[in-house]
């Protein structure tokens, strides 16, 4: 089985190397063994990589295989399982260690694909959309029965076209933040109706202002953190809150730096790792939402571009390229993974 493997932290251009070796893991009871075709190559996988954020699992390579998430065909499943069977195509979400061949995951998060949905979509099916849930209900929480106003950063992201995507189909009034006027250009292109302001442009402050009707937004949510927190803090009208859900961007805020307290202003951390906690029914909602979108509006999955796993290393490169519009899959031959 072919799969990509990390024995330290660091860079993960410099740590990722392909590793083959015979046999494939075998599943236990209530598991099936997926054989994958395609996975993500998430910002946070790297992050993973590079050493984690801080209260995520412990991440310590022993070798340590990254990767969350993925899509294939359920190979063989655990006696006791009735669905889904061998031969299910499947995407599958949480799957440590997906970026490998093969991945043995409990049966319940192995997700049935509708045959209308390509491999690709697939692939990117689960993770995104189930954050875009998890976001809305913060948005929601935060806004408390007003209809915004709501600013976003990295908004070109592929989860902040899904947001923007939403925002629009619920009337929710957003202001989109993107760092270059070549992604501005392309956000405003997908959701014309909506503001979008650069934030290299020297009054950006000041435009989201007069953007947010002078009145400051209820609620940032964030994805970049570092430096530009500060900024952020200071666009929120007093008692609005913070969603931090990723940190793509460098430097650091303390948070003595925030009038939290004149303010009366609110932080909180949003993770797709406390999905996991929510009732049966809750996750079985979500994921019928997850579905549907994949189902009904697969551009908003979309793909950057296609590595093999043996090309772990320009994946990576791809994927941290600036501008780069869409996720990059790693992937693998249809029919290989076999015994070697
Ligand atoms: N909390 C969770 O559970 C969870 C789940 C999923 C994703 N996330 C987070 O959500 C964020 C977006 O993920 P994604 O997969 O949608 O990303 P993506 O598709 O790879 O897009 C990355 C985006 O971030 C922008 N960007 C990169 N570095 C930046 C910086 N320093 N300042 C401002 N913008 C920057 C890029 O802008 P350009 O176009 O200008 O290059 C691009 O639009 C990541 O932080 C990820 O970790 C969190």
């Amino acid at each position: 089985m072919r799969s990509v493997v990390h024995t330290r932290r660091g860079d993960p251009a410099e740590v990722l190397e392909l590793r083959e070796e015979p046999g494939r893991p075998r599943p236990g009871a209530g598991e099936v063994l997926v054989r994958l075709r395609a996975r993500p190559v998430h910002p946070g996988d790297l992050v993973a990589v590079e050493g984690g954020l801080p209260g995520l699992p412990d991440q310590r390579p022993k070798p340590r295989i990254p990767g969350v998430e993925g899509m294939g065909v359920v190979e063989s499943a655990g006696a006791d399982v009735r669905t889904p069977r061998p031969g299910r195509r499947v995407a599958v979400f949480p799957a440590p260690g997906a970026w490998a061949e093969y991945v043995v995951v409990p049966a319940e998060h192995a997700v049935p694909v509708p045959d209308e949905v390509g491999d690709d979509t697939a692939a990117l099916m689960l993770v995104n959309p189930l954050t875009l849930i998890m976001l809305h209900r913060a948005v929601e929480q935060a806004l408390d029965g007003h209809d915004g106003p709501v600013v976003q950063t990295a908004a070109g992201s592929s989860v902040g076209r899904l947001v923007a995507a939403r925002a629009e189909r619920h009337g929710l009034r957003l202001v989109n933040l993107v760092r270059s006027t070549a992604g501005a250009r392309r956000m405003r292109e997908l959701f014309p109706a909506q503001p979008v302001i650069v934030t290299s442009d020297a009054d950006w402050r000041e435009q989201v202002r007069r953007a947010t009707g002078g009145e400051g937004a209820r609620a940032v949510l964030d994805c970049v953190g570092g430096s530009l927190t500060e900024d952020l803090a200071g666009l929120l009208a007093d008692g609005g809150t913070l969603i931090s859900y990723g940190r793509l961007g460098s430097g650091a805020t303390t948070l003595d730096d925030l009038p939290l307290v004149n303010r009366g202003l609110t932080i909180r951390g949003v993770t797709i790792w406390h999905w996991t906690e929510r009732t049966p029914e809750q996750r079985a909602e979500d994921l019928a939402f997850a579905v549907d979108l994949a189902r009904t509006s697969p551009e908003l999955l979309e793909v950057a571009a296609r590595y093999d796993l043996a090309d772990v290393k320009a994946a990576v490169e791809h994927a941290r390229r600036p501008g780069k519009s869409g996720t990059v899959l790693l992937t693998s031959p249809p029919g290989t993974g076999g015994v070697r």
